[in-house]
């Protein structure tokens, strides 16, 4: 099974989940999604997975147009890995409404906490807590990977669905 990895970064912390994710699933491809690769229309992949930040709380503009744009026929299995400063908000209902509108839907869903980079909202986080997640990212993201290689499914979180 052919597995394609969209990502979006501002700083890198995505860069490295969907690079850490790409070498531990099988037959998998890295696409960056920027200005010139908007309108992607050759996808052959059955697995098509994207891993992003949350921009206020939701899906980064960008990331919700590419969606948008991307033909998605070939996919059967569509996961999503979001990080964050505090968590996934609205960002995996916001994929599965975009999918449903092409008659797909979101298999899986992944969360890893990243350090913040919101600093014109708030004072940096404790340095201890950088570095711990700094130092759980490969383990978590290599977890992921593994469930993504086994076509895992979960559902999205409910105490999102209630926002
Ligand atoms: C413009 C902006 C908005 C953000 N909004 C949120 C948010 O609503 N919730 C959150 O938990 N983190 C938020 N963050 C933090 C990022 O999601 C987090 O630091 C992420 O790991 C950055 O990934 P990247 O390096 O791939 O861009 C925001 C960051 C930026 C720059």
């Amino acid at each position: 099974m052919e597995t394609t990895i969209y990502y979006f970064t501002g700083t890198g912390n995505s860069l490295k989940i969907a690079k850490d994710l790409c070498e531990n699933i099988t037959n998998c491809r890295l696409i960056r999604i920027c200005k010139r690769n908007m309108n992607i229309n050759e996808v052959t992949s059955e697995r098509i997975g994207f891993v992003f930040p949350v921009y206020y709380r939701g899906l980064p503009k960008m990331v919700a147009n590419f969606i948008k744009n991307l033909d998605v026929n070939s996919g059967r299995y569509f996961f999503a890995a979001a990080n964050f400063g505090s968590y996934a908000a609205l960002t995996f209902e916001q994929i599965d409404i975009l999918l449903r509108s092409k008659g797909k839907s979101l298999s899986a869903n992944f969360s890893v906490e990243m350090p913040g980079n919101m600093w014109f909202m708030y004072y940096p986080h404790p340095k201890e807590d950088f570095i711990n997640r700094m130092n759980n990212q490969s383990r978590i993201t290599i977890n992921i990977a593994r469930k993504i290689n086994n076509n895992y499914e979960n559902n999205i979180p409910v105490i999102k669905k209630q926002i």
